[in-house]
Formats: C-alpha cells, sequence, structure tokens
C-alpha cells in the first residue's frame, strides 16, 4: 500500500504540528506523522508541565506570603500528587486543542514511527510507505547524557522522569546550572525541599547577563539553595542516599541527596530515520540547513532541535512556518538574531539580542539604560523589589542592540523589545512610547529614557 502526499511532516512537537497546520493552511495536502503523543516535548515533557508545576508553587508560596498582604491564609499547604494532576490536566487540554486544529485544518495525523527511505518516502512502522514531494524533519532532541561514574544509579533522574514522579524527595542534587537545572531548583525549593546544584562552569545560567547570573545565584543562595560552581562531578554512589563526588579547587568534595537530577543539556534526535540513507548532510549530529531551512537535500526541509540553531520551542516553530511557506513557493527566511530566550525563575529573567560585553566585543559604541525593580511602583505593590531591566543601544544611531530583564513578567515583557527590534525602532521611539501606568512595563520606558540619564523615577 502506498498513500500520497504533498508534504510529510516527522514529528510533531512545536516544530512539527506548527510547520503542517501551516502547510495546510497554504493548500498542502499534508500528514504528520509522531511516534509518541502530539505536541512533542514542550507540550508533554518540557516546557508546559514545567511552568505548570512552577505555577502550583508560585501559587503556595504567594499563600505563604499572604500575611505580607493583609490576607489571612491559615494552615497553609500542598499536595504534589493533586499539582501533578494540575499539570497533566493542563497538558492534556492544550494537547486536545492541537489535535483539534490539526483536524480542523485537514492535517492528516499518523501516530507511528517514520524513517526515511528516499527522498520522496517515508516507511512507516515497517508497514507501509507514504509518498511525498517534500518532508519537513522535525524530530527533536532529548536529554543529555554524561560519562560520570554511576549514572545508571537508581534515583538518577532526568528531566522527563521528574516530570512523572508524584510525590517529591526532601533532598534533591541538581548536576547543571543551566536553565533546566535552575528551573527545577526554582520549583523544588520554593516548594521547600532541600536543592544542592553542582556546576561545572565558574557561574549558573551560562549566557546569560553576568550581573543578571550573578544576582540570581545570590538570590538562590538566599533561598538555602547550595551552589557550587567550578565543580566537576566524577562518581555517583547510590548508599542509603545518592552520594555526588565532585572536584573543586582540586579538592574532593560530596554532596548527598534522595535523587540525583541530570541537566547538562539535549542532543539532537538525529539517529534511525534514514538521513544517511538518503545523503542528508549533518554536522556535529545536527542537521546543515539554509536560512530557507532546507537541508543538503533540496525537497527535505529540517527544523527545531536538530538544526542546533537555538532548542527553544518558539524557534522552532518560527522554523516551522518558515519551511512551510518556502515549500508553498513563498520564499521566507529564518532570521536568528531577534531571539527572546526566558527563563521562569522568581524573579523572571528573559532577554534578546546583545548584551553589554557581547555588544562592546563587536565594535559597538554602547549606551546602556538601566532600571531597578525596586523604584517601580506595580513591582512595589506586588511586594517585589529585587531584578532589574536593561537597554543595550547603539549610541551613533540609537538602534536597540538587546535587552535583559530580571523582573516580575519578564517573561512577557520582552515581546515588546522584540517588536521595537523588528521594527528597527529607535531608544528615542521606546521612550516616547506611553506606557500605562502602574505597570511592570513602565520599566522599559524608564531604561530607555535612562539611556539619556532622564529617568524621572530613578535618582
Ligand atoms: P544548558 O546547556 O542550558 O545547561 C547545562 C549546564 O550543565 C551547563 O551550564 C553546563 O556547564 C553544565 N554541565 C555540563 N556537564 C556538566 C557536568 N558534568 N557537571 C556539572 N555541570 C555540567 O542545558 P539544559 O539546562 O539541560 O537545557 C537544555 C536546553 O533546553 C537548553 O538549550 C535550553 O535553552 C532549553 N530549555 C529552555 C527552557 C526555557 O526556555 N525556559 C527551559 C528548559 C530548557
Amino acid at each position: 500500500m502506498k498513500m500520497k502526499y504533498d508534504v510529510a511532516v516527522l514529528g510533531a512537537g512545536p516544530g512539527g504540528y506548527v510547520a503542517a497546520i501551516r502547510l495546510a493552511q497554504l493548500g498542502k495536502k499534508t500528514v504528520l506523522i509522531e511516534k509518541d503523543k502530539i505536541g512533542g516535548t514542550c507540550l508533554n515533557r518540557g516546557c508546559i508541565p514545567t511552568k505548570a508545576l512552577l505555577h502550583s508553587a508560585e501559587v503556595y508560596h504567594s499563600a505563604l506570603q499572604a500575611a505580607e498582604f493583609g490576607v489571612e491564609v491559615h494552615n497553609v499547604n500542598y499536595d504534589y500528587s493533586k499539582i501533578t494532576r494540575r499539570k497533566d490536566k493542563v497538558v492534556k487540554t492544550l494537547r486536545n486543542g492541537i489535535e483539534y486544529l490539526l483536524k480542523n485544518t485537514g492535517v492528516d495525523v499518523i501516530l507511528g514511527e517514520g524513517i526515511l527511505i528516499s527522498k520522496n518516502e517515508i516507511l512507516i512502522n515497517s508497514e507501509y510507505v507514504i509518498e511525498v514531494s517534500d518532508i519537513v524533519l522535525a524530530t527533536g532532541s532529548r536529554p543529555a547524557d554524561v560519562p560520570i561514574l554511576g549514572i545508571n544509579s537508581e534515583g538518577v533522574l532526568n528531566s522527563k522522569d521528574i516530570l512523572q514522579m508524584t510525590e517529591i524527595p526532601e533532598s534533591i542534587i541538581i548536576i547543571g546550572g543551566g536553565v533546566i537545572g535552575i528551573e527545577f531548583a526554582t520549583l523544588f525549593s520554593t516548594l521547600g525541599k532541600k536543592v544542592t546544584i553542582i556546576e561545572m562552569l565558574p557561574q549558573i545560567l551560562t549566557g546569560v547577563d553576568k550581573q543578571i547570573a550573578n544576582k540570581m545565584e545570590k538570590l538562590l543562595s538566599r533561598r538555602d539553595i547550595e551552589i557550587h560552581t567550578s565543580a566537576k562531578v566524577s562518581k555517583i554512589e547510590k548508599k542509603d542516599k545518592l552520594y555526588c563526588t565532585y572536584q573543586k579547587d582540586e579538592q574532593e568534595f560530596a554532596a548527598y541527596g534522595e535523587v540525583c537530577i541530570i541537566a547538562v543539556g539535549r542532543k539532537p534526535n538525529t539517529e534511525n530515520i534514514g538521513l544517511e540513507k538518503v545523503g542528508i548532510k549533518i554536522t556535529k549530529n545536527y542537521i546543515d540547513v539554509n536560512d530557507n531551512m532546507q537541508t543538503s537535500v533540496n525537497n527535505i526541509y529540517a527544523i527545531g532541535d536538530i538544526t542546533g540553531k537555538a532548542q527553544l520551542a518558539h524557534v522552532a516553530s518560527a522554523q516551522g512556518i518558515a519551511a512551510a511557506h518556502n515549500i508553498a513557493g513563498q520564499q521566507k527566511k529564518m532570521d536568528y538574531n531577534i531571539i527572546p530566550a526566558c527563563i521562569y525563575t522568581n524573579p523572571e529573567i528573559a532577554y534578546v539580542g546583545l548584551d553589554e560585553d557581547t555588544a562592546k566585543k563587536q565594535g559597538y559604541d554602547v549606551k546602556m539604560g538601566r532600571f531597578l525593580v525596586s523604584a517601580n511602583g506595580k513591582s512595589m505593590i506586588m511586594g517585589e523589589k529585587d531584578g532589574v531591566v536593561k537597554i543595550v543601544s547603539d549610541k551613533k544611531t540609537g538602534e536597540i542592540l538587546g535587552a535583559q530583564m530580571m523582573s516580575p513578567r519578564a517573561t512577557d515583557m520582552i515581546a515588546e523589545i522584540c517588536a521595537v527590534m523588528k521594527s528597527e525602532g529607535t531608544v528615542e521611539e521606546l521612550e516616547d512610547t506611553i506606557h500605562p501606568h502602574p505597570t511592570i512595563s513602565e520599566m522599559i520606558m524608564e531604561a530607555a529614557h535612562d539611556v539619556s540619564g532622564l529617568s524621572i523615577h530613578q535618582a
């Protein structure tokens, strides 16, 4: 049996399902192939479930702080199994929504494992073949392992395993102080558990503006999270608990916890999908693509984590949309200069474009503007005082080169900067944009005023 379609999309994460819907909207007869669940890592094992858990933790934290706001809440407690049930409900509702959208746009979904057998054919479950004109590969990534002795000990978990727990242990070691490590540290420490982070590099959250990363490290330490940087784990041993041996400053230390989470990055799912059979070029396990998202085989496109550009759901979706338009004959190029990054800590962190150091290294004459959370009225109303909004601009042209935020609602606010950067707006235009009062977003306007030293609410 051979089924025929215009396009097949392999993988139904935020790259693949978005590409499939857009292809169908553009009139292509599209089939979406998924071996697990619609929604991929982001919806089922990543962004959505972790943020649902973090939101419950935040509600618990707010209840604990209620007295500060004149609200009396007694016997504040949580039931982690109920928190996870709510998370599962959020995930299921969103998944049902996507399944409906796929059906409604006319995308056929095949739940099965696909493998390329030629540049126009995909074999499903070793049983039947689909013949297509174009293919979009969107097979995503999975947690990476590290060669540490004892990595397979009972209680050593990755981000996927940890989301399946219905009880939380009292003490948790996290290996890796990147985005995943720090978000889980925030979750478990907010829920009152002992957290230890072991990070190989000299700072946590590498890639984040140094001042903000340092401030976050201090805030986490103040919440009794133990952080060991420049520390390399050599072995994990299961005794009464898990013992992690690490080296720091040429000395050996041990940290212990009931579980140990490995959060040291993700690796692309580029094996066993037939890339070699078709001759698709890869570099260090990532698929080579051009700005149209085409691989070295011109009717086969690749999007998302397998392209190694930025392992973010919103980038995968943008790449999926670009690929769909190119397949439909409407040219759309990817531009990676304006990509927002969000970290769901407390306070949140978000950034886009260049930070001060990088802009200077790239030869810009940089002019910075800053505004502190402690000077913002809405933040005070909310009982928040930690953080800053920074704007990096080009002194010569006033162009906004980037922004870094650690503030309440930073992950929502960063989109404003992205929109201004995308339309090549200047600091002056941002200054002259009337922002609503009282809001957190006023910090952006104030930081823009501060570029010329004229912030109103900051001495
Ligand atoms: P990551 O690359 O952000 O951080 C991994 C950290 O582990 C690094 O700091 C690295 O130095 C450290 N590390 C590596 N080997 C180590 C070792 N042997 N001992 C101690 N530390 C070690 O990777 P992460 O946090 O696993 O996240 C994976 C991807 O998922 C990232 O690309 C991230 O952007 C994405 N993600 C995005 C989120 C968001 O947008 N909010 C949330 C979660 C993940």
